[in-house]
């Protein structure tokens, strides 16, 4: 299906590896030019080089930490109006919320609340004057089923998406075909998920594959998911056919949530 978007442009954050640049993949094999950014240089020109022989689109590659001003203005200065956004940053660490400080709070605030929010305020008002937009949320499964020790996680991100509730609906965005929603990863396949698969299994004495295999127990689809499945998802909500879809949260899980709504 022909996706509509061919000659857009998108700003996709966090995106040298993961979940962000399956995201900028499936964008750009639609024909959109893709500004994408990440901390670590190395990473982000391989993924940036990939991505421009692949699929032939203009691809900017701008080496920047998306949680911080000057890091947004970088990215904004490389695209000031982009027709999609695609929000996203690392995940804060797991813990104890007793051993958390202010500091710790501020920390996940703005990457996985924050930042989102004022990338948002920079572009959608110009979306809605070009009467096209698209925002992408990667938020987290933890916001519908929350997850202990990611506490700092289930507050910013709940913080976001109940954000992103309200300004959806506002008509000045929602009748001028900007629409905004949320992705929300279960297990998927990355180097964050195989990270987090070390060190458990160090904590606990048993094999990676062992607390892989019990990991992918977990889900009923019998396994994790992939980058590329993310992507895809996210390329569908910032198609053209997609401007009726706004204000959604949408859980990719394999079947783990297992509520009927
Ligand atoms: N994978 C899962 O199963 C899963 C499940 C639930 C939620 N999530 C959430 O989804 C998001 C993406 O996860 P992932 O699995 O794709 O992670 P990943 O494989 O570790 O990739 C993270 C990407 O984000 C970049 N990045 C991280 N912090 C950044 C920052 N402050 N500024 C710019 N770039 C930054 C990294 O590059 P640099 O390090 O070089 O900056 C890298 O390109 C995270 O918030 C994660 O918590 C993932």
């Amino acid at each position: 299906m022909d996706l509509g978007i061919k000659g857009k442009s998108a700003i996709v954050c966090a995106a040298s590896k993961g979940l962000g640049r399956a995201c900028a993949r499936s964008l750009a094999r639609e024909g959109v030019s893709v500004t994408i950014c990440a901390r670590g240089e190395d990473a982000l020109r391989a993924t940036a080089d990939e991505i421009r022989t692949m699929f032939g689109v203009r691809v900017d590659a701008v080496v920047a930490d998306v949680a911080t001003p000057e890091g947004r203005a970088k990215l904004l200065a490389a695209c000031p109006q982009p027709d999609i956004l695609v929000n996203n940053a690392g995940g804060p660490p797991p813990g104890d919320f007793r051993q958390w400080t202010r500091d710790d709070w501020i920390k996940a605030l703005d990457a996985n609340m924050l930042t989102a929010i004022e990338l948002i305020k920079a572009t959608v008002d110009a979306m809605a004057e070009r009467g096209f937009g698209r925002v992408v949320n990667i938020t987290s499964g933890a916001v519908k089923a929350p997850i202990d020790v990611l506490g700092l996680s289930n507050g910013a991100r709940s913080g976001l998406t109940g954000f992103i509730a309200g300004l959806a609906r506002q008509p000045r965005l929602a009748s001028r075909n900007v629409t905004l929603n949320n992705l929300l990863p279960g297990v998927f396949d990355t180097d964050r998920l195989q990270s987090g698969l070390k060190i458990q299994s160090s904590k606990t004495g048993k094999s990676i594959q062992e607390v892989s295999e019990a990991r992918r127990a977990t889900v009923p689809a019998g396994r994790f998911g992939t980058a590329e499945e993310f992507g895809e998802v996210c390329a569908f909500l910032c198609s053209a056919q997609a401007g009726y879809l706004t204000g959604q949260n949408i859980l990719l899980d394999g079947g783990a949530y297992p509520g009927t709504f």
